[in-house]
This record gives structure tokens, sequence and C-alpha cells, in this order.
């Protein structure tokens, strides 16, 4: 059966070019961004990991860890790294996963069998320090990922974890959000002390709480 939403990140062990991880160590108390590259030397997946490793900082103000996954070896994701720099002009700062017997990306289901037999999909995990699973997306192998959408996901994820709030369609961090439709009026009036606009009963608007 596929991961879903809310079910906890299966843990492993595996070879990384940073080292040996446990993946629940690795987590910590961090947000985690899993994802995978269907192959090394790939010119999509050279570019998607020059512009990760461009994020680092963004990653950091999110408390979020990037960890990519590929399922060739070691030796080839060191050599492969040497391209990432050379071309994306960026020093690598994040670990590939090695994953020549495709053991995690079995367990994860990255392998998409009538799409490929020999590679992954490009699939994304966000994971939560709580260890489960907060987002799944899927792409094919022959369209890059959007990372500042990642990013932008990962916003929305921090805030309603923490407030009684939704956000609505495209998003970005310092908009309104909407207001969770379990709260009422009543109790909106006190967790948002900065108002809220009644457009419908179920559809309240009120300005980014912790901003
Ligand atoms: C790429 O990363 O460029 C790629 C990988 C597999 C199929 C198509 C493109």
């Amino acid at each position: 059966m596929s991961l879903r939403l809310g079910d906890v990140a299966p843990n492993f062990t595996a070879e990384t070019t940073t080292g040996t991880i446990d993946f629940h160590e690795f987590i910590g108390d961090n947000w985690v961004v899993l994802f995978s590259h269907p192959a090394d030397f790939t010119p999509v997946c050279t570019t998607e990991l020059g512009f990760t490793a461009k994020l680092k900082d963004e990653f950091e103000k999110r408390n979020t860890k990037a960890i990519a996954l590929s399922v060739d070896d070691l030796a080839s994701h060191t050599n492969w790294i040497k391209d990432i720099e050379e071309t994306q002009h960026v020093a690598m700062n994040f670990p590939i996963i090695a994953d020549p017997d495709k053991k995690v990306a079995t367990l994860y289901g990255m392998m998409h069998p009538n799409e490929s037999e020999k590679f992954t999909v490009r699939s994304v995990f966000v994971i939560a320090p709580d260890k489960k699973i907060k987002l799944t997306i899927t792409y094919p192998a022959s369209t890059g990922r959007n990372f500042n959408e990642i990013l932008r996901v990962i916003d929305s994820l921090q805030l309603t974890a923490n407030y009684s709030v939704a956000t609505p369609v495209n998003w970005k961090e310092g908009e309104d959000v909407v207001i969770a439709p379990s709260i009422s009026n009543e109790e909106a009036s006190t967790k948002f002390p900065k108002g809220f606009k009644i457009i419908k009963p179920y559809l309240r608007m009120t300005p980014q709480p912790n901003k």
C-alpha cells in the first residue's frame, strides 16, 4: 500500500554522500524534504539539486533539511556532485542517499513500474518533526519540480500546525488566511485579535496570525 498523509515515514538506514544515516535520527527535531531523482548524471536532476543547494538559507529559516535519493551507488553520486557544483555554481550542502538495490525507493513507493522499471519517478515527501508525512507530490521524470512551491507548502504546513487557520488558493507567506471552520466567531474574536472578515459564514479571512 502506498504511503499516505499522516503515516509515520518508514525508518531506514542508508549510505549517503555525507555518511551512513538512520532516517529517523536524521529527521530529529527538523522538518525534512525527501525527494527522489530518476538517475545520476541526468540534466533535469542536476538543475534540481543545484537549485535546492542554493535554497540552503530558506531551508534553514524553516528548520528544514533536504535529502535526495537516486538509485545509483555512492561512487556515482560523489562524481555527479562534482558536475552539479561545476554547472550549477553552488556547493552541495545536503546528502544524497545511495540506493542501488532500490530498498528505500521501494519502501517509499518511488518506483512506478508502469512508468519505468529502472528509475524512480520524482517523488517529494515533506516530513514533520513528529516523523509523520505531511505532503506527498509525484512528478514524472520529464518535469523538473518547483522548489519554491515546496517552500510555500512548508510555510503553510508550519503555520497551520500552530494556528487554527488554513491557507487559501495561491497563498504566500504574509497574506491573509482562512479561519478553520471548527472555530466559532466568538472563539475567533479571541484567537485572532487583528480581527476577521466574514465573507460567508464558512469563509472568514484574517491577517496571518504570526506576522
Ligand atoms: C533528467 O533528470 O533530466 C531526466 C531523467 C530521466 C528521464 C528524463 C529526464
